[in-house]
């Protein structure tokens, strides 16, 4: 299993954002690229990533929303903007509410949620620019990937990340947070993990 953890700092926090313009709902569109990147092949969808989703923006920050692709999970690709709202829709303070089948929600910042991830025992990597090359890492199984949004990730995160992770890069440019999920996809299925 793979763990991708995006974090948005501004992605809406209540399903209450238009659908026809999501770059107007904290960037949400960045949010549909990034879960069509993780999970989508042709003809096909990956059961062997879970996708954690992190969201800052407005009214009611932070919330976690957790993908992993089950038989009974139902996600169109024309659609995923819908099943974010959906999934959001159906938050309750105090559970985790699984919102459609495979995709739960909650109240959760990131670095709790790593703090979990750390008790997991699970390797946590940090992508950057100028971090180590990604080829040249190793890379155990079940590790965890944070990857930033248009922003980047914020300060205060960034510094206790920093000392839990390894900080690794894809390259010498700055690429879309979408197509680093690719990118990592595309050497984890090299590399059989
Ligand atoms: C569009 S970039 C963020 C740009 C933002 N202005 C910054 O400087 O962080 C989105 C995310 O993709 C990841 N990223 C982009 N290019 C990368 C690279 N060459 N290597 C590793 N991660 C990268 C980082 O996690 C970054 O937070």
């Amino acid at each position: 299993m793979r763990n991708f953890v995006y974090f948005s700092g501004t992605a809406r926090t209540s399903g209450n954002f238009d659908v026809n313009n999501l770059m107007k709902s904290g960037r949400m569109d960045i949010v549909v690229h990034f879960i069509i990147n993780t999970f989508f092949l042709s003809h096909n969808l990956r059961d062997d990533v879970k996708l954690h989703l992190i969201f800052y923006g407005p009214p009611d920050p932070p919330k976690h929303i957790e993908i992993q692709i089950k038989p009974d999970t139902e996600i169109s690709k024309k659609d995923v903007a819908n099943l974010i709202k959906k999934i959001l829709y159906k938050y309750k303070p105090n559970q985790k509410i699984e919102a459609h089948p495979g995709c739960y929600v909650e109240k959760k910042s990131l670095l709790k949620l790593i703090d979990e991830l750390l008790e997991e025992e699970k390797e946590i990597f940090i992508l950057e620019k100028d971090g180590k090359p990604l080829r040249d890492t190793k890379i155990p199984e079940d590790s965890v990937f944070i990857i930033g949004d248009h922003l980047g990730l914020p300060k205060k995160e960034l510094k206790r990340l920093r000392g839990v992770s390894s900080k690794i890069s894809a390259g010498p440019v700055v690429y879309f947070a979408s197509q680093i999920v690719t990118i990592l996809n595309n050497e984890l299925d090299i590399r059989g993990l």
